[in-house]
C-alpha cells in the first residue's frame, strides 16, 4: 500500500507511539483488503462505548492513547443514559466506569454525543460521495444507502485510528465497483412502519455478500429506510442497499441479473413471536424527528400501564421539548445516550416488545430477554392498555 512521506513518518513513530499504532492498524487493514492508499475521511463514528461491551480492558486502551481527533468524531450509544442512569436502574459501579469511558474519549477530542443516528442531529458529518469511517452497522447502512456517502463497517479500533489519523484505507465500499447492485429484491404488498424491519430481518441472510436493490409498491419513508437497513445489517452483514427510484445511487448502475421475491405473508409472519411483554422499547435505531412527533401524538393525553422506554439522542430530545414533554407526561420514560440493546438495564425484564427488526434479532442474543415485534401503534397500544393487540 502506498504511503505518502508524511504517512511514512507517522508509521515510523516520528509523531509518537499512539499515532504510529493507529497507522499500523490502518495499514494492516489496508494490506489485508488490498487498499492502494489512505484516503481522507469527513467524519468518524466510533462503536465500543458501552462499559458492558468493552469492560476495563477497553477503558484502559482508550486511556492510554495520546492524540487528538483530526475530523469530527461522534460516539455510538453508551450503556446508560449519562444523566438519568439511576432511573434506568443502573448501579453506581457501572455508572462510574461508563462515565470514565466517556471522559477518556473526550480527552481524545471525541464529541461526547452517543447516538447511532448522528445524521439526525448534524448535517456536517456525511454528504453524497464523502468518505467516512463509521462503526455502528445501522449508521453505516444509512450513510451508504440513503445518504450515498462511503464507509466500510469499521471496528472500534479502526474507527478510532481513522479519527486520530483523519484517514482510512481505500477499499471495499469506498470504491465504485463494489457499490453496484447484484441482487434485486421485490417486496410484494403495501408495506408500512415495522414491516420494513421485518423485511430487513428476512432479507439479511438471503442477501449473503451481495448488494441488494429493492423494488417497492409504495416508497418507504426515511424512518422506514432506517429500519430496513438496521435489520438487514443485524441478521446479515448488509452495509449498502439501494431502493429503485429512491436512493441516490439506484440509477447509476445496470440492473442485476438475479431477482428474488419476498411475499407479504412472510413479512407478516415475523410478527408471530409470542411472549407477554413487561417492557416496551422504541428507538432502535435512535429516533429521528418524525418518529418523535409520531410517538408524542400517539401518547397525547394517555397514561401508560406498562413500562415504556423510548430512546433518542440527547441533542434531538433538546431540540423537541414539546414532544418530549408529551411523551413523559404519559408516564413513558425517554432515555438518551443509550439503547435497549447496549444497556444492561434491559436484562431484568422477561419479554420486550419492540417495533424494530434489529432489536428483535439482538435483544434475545445480547440481553437474554425474549422479544416480540409489533408496529409502532401496537407497541403504544400495549403500553397504554396493558394488553397485546
Ligand atoms: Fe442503535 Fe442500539 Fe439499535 S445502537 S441501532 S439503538 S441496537
Amino acid at each position: 500500500m502506498y504511503l505518502t512521506a508524511d504517512e511514512e513518518k507517522i508509521y515510523n513513530g516520528e509523531s509518537g507511539e499512539t499515532l504510529a499504532k493507529c497507522m499500523e492498524i490502518l495499514v494492516t487493514l489496508g494490506e489485508i483488503y488490498g487498499a492502494d492508499r489512505l484516503i481522507p475521511v469527513r467524519s468518524v463514528q466510533v462503536a465500543g462505548v458501552s462499559y458492558r461491551t468493552i469492560g476495563d480492558a477497553g477503558l484502559e486502551w482508550i486511556r492510554d492513547l495520546r492524540a487528538k481527533t483530526r475530523v469530527p468524531t461522534i460516539l455510538n450509544p453508551a450503556g446508560m443514559d449519562l444523566k438519568d442512569w439511576k432511573k434506568m436502574g443502573i448501579n453506581e459501579d457501572f455508572a462510574e466506569r461508563q462515565l470514565e469511558i466517556i471522559t477518556a474519549y473526550e480527552h481524545l477530542g471525541v464529541r461526547p454525543e452517543c447516538t447511532c443516528t448522528p445524521y439526525h442531529i448534524h448535517n456536517d458529518l456525511a454528504h453524497f460521495k464523502d468518505h467516512l469511517a463509521w462503526s455502528e452497522s445501522s449508521a453505516v447502512s444509512f450513510a451508504n444507502s440513503v445518504i450515498g456517502a462511503r464507509t466500510n463497517r469499521e471496528g472500534a479500533p479502526s474507527a478510532l485510528a481513522a479519527a486520530l489519523i483523519g484517514k482510512t484505507p481505500n477499499y471495499g465500499l469506498h470504491l465504485d465497483e463494489n457499490r453496484r447492485p447484484t441482487l434485486t429484491i421485490q417486496a410484494n404488498g403495501k408495506l408500512d412502519d415495522s414491516d420494513f424491519g421485518s423485511l430487513g430481518h428476512i432479507a439479511g441472510p438471503l442477501v449473503e455478500n451481495k448488494i441488494p436493490i429493492f423494488e417497492f409498491e409504495v416508497k418507504p419513508t426515511l424512518a422506514e429506510l432506517k429500519q430496513l437497513g438496521a435489520a438487514m445489517a443485524a441478521t446479515g452483514s448488509v452495509a449498502l442497499y439501494h431502493i429503485k427510484e429512491l436512493t441516490p445511487e439506484s440509477e447509476l448502475y445496470p440492473q442485476p441479473a438475479e431477482t428474488i421475491t419476498i411475499e407479504w405473508n412472510e413479512i407478516k409472519e415475523v410478527y408471530d413471536c409470542h411472549c407477554e411483554p413487561d417492557l416496551i422499547a422504541i428507538g432502535c435505531p435512535h429516533l429521528g424527528p418524525e418518529e418523535l412527533t409520531k410517538l408524542a401524538k400517539l401518547l397525547k393525553d394517555k397514561q401508560v400501564k406498562k413500562e415504556l422506554w423510548i430512546f433518542t439522542s440527547r441533542k434531538l430530545a433538546k431540540q423537541h421539548p414539546g414532544e418530549v414533554n408529551k411523551i413523559k407526561k404519559s408516564g413513558a420514560k425517554l432515555f438518551c445516550d443509550t439503547c435497549m440493546v447496549v444497556s444492561p438495564a434491559s436484562e431484568r425484564f422477561k419479554c420486550m416488545m419492540v417495533n424494530s427488526g434489529k432489536a428483535l434479532n439482538y435483544v434475545p442474543k445480547l440481553c437474554g430477554v425474549k422479544c416480540t415485534l409489533g408496529t409502532t401503534k401496537e407497541c403504544i397500544h400495549t403500553a397504554v392498555t396493558g394488553e397485546k393487540r
